[in-house]
């Protein structure tokens, strides 16, 4: 593993490789620390949007394991803009030993590892987030000891998140259903893709039902409707999108041990009620929590 840009470039292999060290990381963390295995390491945290979870789990993970982080917010290097992507991947190189970056356009993550000669980790783009669903996979194994034939129903919009996690479920041998507004799908490319890269028979159901989508479910996951960069469409999104809530209702659809899960920041009272989202289903914090320990693994794989 060179970079780490999109769950699809991950063999099967690697991916469970990754949560197994995640889990190995996690545990020698809470018996009293990390193993300083990055000692004299150090990342640039190139942000072009907001953050907390990416930036804090990776700043603390970094730091946990005894290197350095550098945080660069978007008013700094303005990458893309004050300078051209190849020419920051270039003169990023000469200093640090790693560079995540979270952008808009997601061809600026793939200019980032062109031209850099030090790996290049994906903190969200516009197509995909690998290390939330990295993370989420690992949540889901923690919580249901295994992955395969497990049933993940994504209810909401067909973004960067639902990319992700439709890989990893593919590559999980977990099967994957989605509901969206009509419109708001994922594409039949992304599909025909996650279908390539089905283990032990995984299988892709699509709806616009959201109660299709989770039935008999072990999983439902959500996102906001509105991502970062498309503020502009929220008021027609706010209005299609409701129906595709998860509210108890919804979730009594599903099995009943199913785990609730939503990458966050929510926007309670849209996509997720504060009934579920503080409920027993929910494990949305420990989810969050998990950000930094699956990127651990990320790290250490990448950067030891
Ligand atoms: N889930 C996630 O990536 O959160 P942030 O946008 O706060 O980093
Ligand atoms: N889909 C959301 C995820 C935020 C972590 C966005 O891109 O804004």
């Amino acid at each position: 593993m060179k970079h780490f840009l999109s769950i699809a470039e991950l063999a099967p292999q690697e991916l469970h490789n990754l949560l197994e060290l995640a889990d190995k990381l996690k545990r020698e963390w809470r018996n009293g620390g990390n193993a300083p295995i990055l000692k004299g390491k150090s990342i640039a945290l190139v942000f072009q949007k907001p953050s907390l979870r990416t930036r804090v789990s990776f700043e603390m993970g970094m730091v946990h394991l005894g290197g350095y982080a550098l945080y660069l917010s978007p008013n700094e290097i303005k990458m893309g803009g004050r300078e051209s992507v190849p020419d920051v991947a270039r003169v990023l190189s000469g200093y640090v030993d790693g560079v995540m970056a979270r952008v808009f356009a997601h061809e600026h993550i793939l200019q980032l590892a062109e031209y850099s000669s030090v790996p290049i980790i994906n903190g969200l783009s516009d197509y995909n987030h690998p290390a939330q669903a990295l993370a989420d996979f690992f949540t889901i194994w923690e919580y249901k000891k295994n992955l395969e034939g497990l049933k993940l129903a994504y209810v909401g919009d067909g973004n960067n998140v639902a990319r992700s996690l439709l890989f990893a479920a593919m590559k999980s041998g977990t099967h994957f259903s989605i509901a969206t507004p009509a419109g708001y799908e994922l594409t039949a490319g992304d599909l025909e893709l996650g279908r390539s890269f089905s283990q032990a028979g995984a299988q892709i159901e699509t709806h616009h039902d959201p109660a299709a989508a989770v039935a008999d479910a072990d999983v439902i996951y959500t996102d906001v409707w509105t991502s970062m960069g498309q503020e502009e469409e929220s008021a027609e999104r706010l209005k299609l999108f409701p129906p595709y809530q998860i509210n108890q209702q919804l979730v009594s659809k599903a099995k009943p041990d199913c785990l609730v899960m939503h990458c966050l920041p929510a926007h309670r009272g849209e996509e997720i009620t504060d009934e579920v989202a503080d409920g027993p289903n929910s494990v949305l914090f420990p989810q969050a929590e998990n950000r930094m320990h699956a990127q651990k693994a990320v790290l250490a794989t990448l950067l030891a």
